[in-house]
């Protein structure tokens, strides 16, 4: 039995949160929910977007699959996902892209790793006005955190079978700040023989990306310019219905869609599913429950390719909780 924190969110949340936990009941691990509220709607009942239960039982589990938070407007708040990332301190952002069987996407047969580092560079806020009319945010790059993301990179990519890490930077302009990454992913790379290490300037891989995805791999990069491109990535499989995240320290993983709370479609039973689907695949697979993940992730991909029994972005006509019944059917 595992034990996991829940988040089930804000908008959408709720819808794809219950379809999702219909599916992962369909594979017969047994799981322990920790149910906890954070967003908008823990600000309307505790008065705060982050309660410290939130943290306490991330703390405690280790392990937790969060829906889409509303970020509430107004100054005051910081967003609540980057301030669970830096109080827990999930220093990886691992985004796969890869492409389902029956999405219709320019591109065909894409399988692509962007691991982000979340904890730095110009995501630190540090940032202050130079009078009334000039801005400064400061970019914080350490050895530190480079060298640990790089790492990270490096053992995913042999625990997962791959090839490849290239390191994406803008080491030709930023000299000091990109340059250490650089310099840091060079020396890590050495102590990897086995995995073909390259690196890339940030602008040439957005447009190889586009050209010639299929000649990549794993890419570990520094916070802004992996929060471009593992969009980027998820665009060139179909968009951000689909594509899944984990934030990963450690001591704790977080898992999640990589969309927001859609509140347009909330509560009209019509959202789809498959991106927190993912996560919940991703999240079976750190604990371990392979079988299960697999199971889950070929389901999935049959219903996609069949394009009935799923919901309308997807080109069928069904609701979030048919398209999850139809699933619970496959994997049973
Ligand atoms: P969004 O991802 O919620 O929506 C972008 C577009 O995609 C919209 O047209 C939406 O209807 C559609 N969409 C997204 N997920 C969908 C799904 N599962 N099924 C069908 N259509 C889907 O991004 P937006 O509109 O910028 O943000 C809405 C709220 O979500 C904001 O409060 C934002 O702060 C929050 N947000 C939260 C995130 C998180 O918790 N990780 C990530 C991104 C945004």
């Amino acid at each position: 039995m595992h034990t996991v924190t829940l988040i089930n969110g804000d908008g959408i949340g709720p819808e794809i949160t219950a379809a999702t936990l219909e599916v992962i009941k369909a594979t017969g691990v047994k799981i322990k929910w920790e149910e906890v509220r954070a967003g908008e709607g823990a600000l309307e009942k505790f008065g705060t977007p982050l309660p410290e239960d939130v943290i306490t039982s991330l703390k405690k589990t280790g392990v937790g699959l969060k829906a889409p938070l509303t970020t509430p407007l107004g100054s005051g708040f910081r967003s609540i996902n980057v301030a669970l990332r830096m109080e827990l301190d999930l220093y990886v952002n691992l985004r796969p892209s890869k492409t389902f069987p029956g999405i219709i996407s320019r591109y065909d047969g894409i399988d692509l790793v962007v691991v982000r580092e979340n904890t730095e560079d110009l995501y630190s806020g540090v940032e202050h006005m130079v009078g009334e009319d000039a801005a400064e945010s400061i970019k914080i790059i350490t050895r530190k955190a480079s060298e640990r993301i790089v790492h990270f990179a490096f053992k995913y990519a042999i625990d997962a079978g791959r090839k490849k890490v290239t390191a994406v930077h803008k080491a030709n302009i930023l000299k000091l700040s990109d340059g250490l990454f650089l310099e840091a992913a060079r020396n890590v790379a050495e102590q990897y023989p086995q995995i073909e290490f390259e690196d890339r300037i940030v602008d040439n891989m957005a447009m190889q990306l586009v050209q010639k995805p299929w000649d990549y791999d794993v890419m570990v990069m520094p916070n802004l310019y992996g929060d471009i491109l593992s969009d980027l990535c998820a665009g060139l499989v179909g968009g951000l219905g689909l594509v899944p995240g984990a934030n990963i320290g450690d001591h704790a993983a977080l898992f999640e869609p990589v969309h927001g709370s859609a509140p347009k479609h909330a509560g009209q039973n019509r959202a789809n599913p498959s991106a927190m689907i993912m996560a919940a695949v991703l999240m079976l697979g750190y604990l371990g429950e392979n079988e299960a993940a697999r199971r889950i992730e070929s389901a999935l991909a049959a219903l996609i390719k069949e394009g009935k029994n799923v919901t309308p972005d997807l080109g069928g006509a069904v609701g979030t909780s048919d398209m999850a019944g139809a699933l619970v059917k496959l994997i049973k």
